[in-house]
């Protein structure tokens, strides 16, 4: 049988919720992956050094026993960050602050109204190294939801790059065209993470056939010429400014069939195995460990995990939904399908 024996991924984005819920989908994670950028959009948000150590606390206190995953901690950014918190954070070891635009996605309604008032905290960041995590679309009416991260990169990114050139963005869960392009032809301070939904799936499998609520996060899921960008994009000449974060964001499968179904999709349980075959099926295998494991290490400053994991050719089923909170459960991506692949525990 085909194996595939790698150093072990982190996860440059992910929710992981608090309480009950964190207990849940935690382990998932933490046996596949080294380390993850842990997002700050708890309700109330992450928005104090004080909020991220005991967020932190929590995280270790929910992990399985001898596990040695590491949580790297965010700061929520909002209207009222100074360059003071920036220095705090920066010196309390939190890897990033994550920009929100108010009301772009689940729990973001602390998040930023407009982010040139935040010019002299963004040039801290880059003063301190300290890295710039972008939600980068739109959020006004009258811009449609496909085309919100092409006009956010027109009307914000490019405008703050001109004015904090040297500031270390990721641009999170990219999904268009346009995205991989900005980043590729960026400077060398400008990465993006990439999800497995947006490598795997189009906008088809949101709508076709009927509203798959499962398939709903956000950004949207695009046309199918932007996946196959995104695929060029982790595969091609640039890839080293490309790396995984899986945007693992669960919620209970009542909250996403639901005549209001929330944005996120929960992909931990199989994180690895499904970029795996996107890297099969481009060709690329070759190129996969740097993606999952040294492109984003190497962004953050961070050393590459000591472990490894072996990845076998092998199916393996996913269950129709596992475990939640409140005696709910989840439903995982791909639930009730195969993987092409299985990572050895
Ligand atoms: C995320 C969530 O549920 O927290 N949802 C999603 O669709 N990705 C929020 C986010 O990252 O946008
Ligand atoms: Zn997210």
């Amino acid at each position: 049988m085909q194996t595939l024996t790698i150093t072990q991924p982190d996860d440059m984005h992910l929710h992981l919720r608090d309480g009950e819920a964190l207990k849940a989908v935690l382990p998932y994670t933490a046996r596949q992956m080294g380390r993850a950028v842990i997002m700050p959009n708890l309700k109330p948000p992450v928005v104090s050094v004080a909020d991220a150590e005991a967020y932190k606390q929590r995280i270790l206190a929910a992990l399985p026993e001898g596990s040695a995953f590491e949580p790297l901690m965010t700061l929520y950014l909002t209207d009222n960050a100074t360059p003071e918190l920036v220095r705090e954070a920066k010196a309390a070891g939190i890897v990033a602050f994550k920009l929100y635009p108010a009301g772009a996605t689940t729990n973001s309604d602390s998040g930023v109204t407009d982010l040139f008032k935040l010019i002299p905290v963004l040039k801290e960041m880059a003063a301190q190294g300290i890295l710039f995590l972008v939600h980068g679309e739109v959020t006004d009416a009258d811009t449609d939801i496909f085309d919100r991260e092409a006009a956010f990169i027109e009307r914000i990114m490019k405008p703050v790059l001109v004015q904090v050139p040297e500031l270390k963005v990721v641009f999170e869960h990219i999904t268009t065209a346009e995205a991989a392009r900005l980043v590729s032809e960026a400077g060398d301070n400008v990465a993006a993470s990439v999800t497995p939904q947006h490598l795997l799936l189009n906008r088809n499998d949101l709508l076709v056939g009927g509203v798959r609520p499962h398939h709903f996060c956000l950004p949207v899921l695009k046309r199918e010429t932007h996946r196959q960008a995104l695929v060029a994009a982790v595969t091609g000449d640039k890839a080293h400014k490309f790396f995984l974060g899986t945007d693992s964001a669960p919620h209970a499968k009542s909250a996403k069939e639901n005549a209001c179904g929330c944005a996120g999709m929960f992909s931990a349980a199989t994180a690895v195995e499904l970029y795996a075959e996107v890297f099969e099926n481009a060709g690329a295998l070759d190129k996969f460990e740097a993606f999952a494991s040294q492109n984003g290490a190497r962004f953050y400053g961070l050393p590459e995990n000591p472990r490894k994991i072996t990845l076998v050719k092998d199916v393996q089923k996913v269950p129709e939904s596992l475990p939640f909170c409140d005696g709910e459960v989840l439903v995982p991506m791909r639930a009730g399908g195969e993987t092409a692949w299985r990572v050895e525990y």
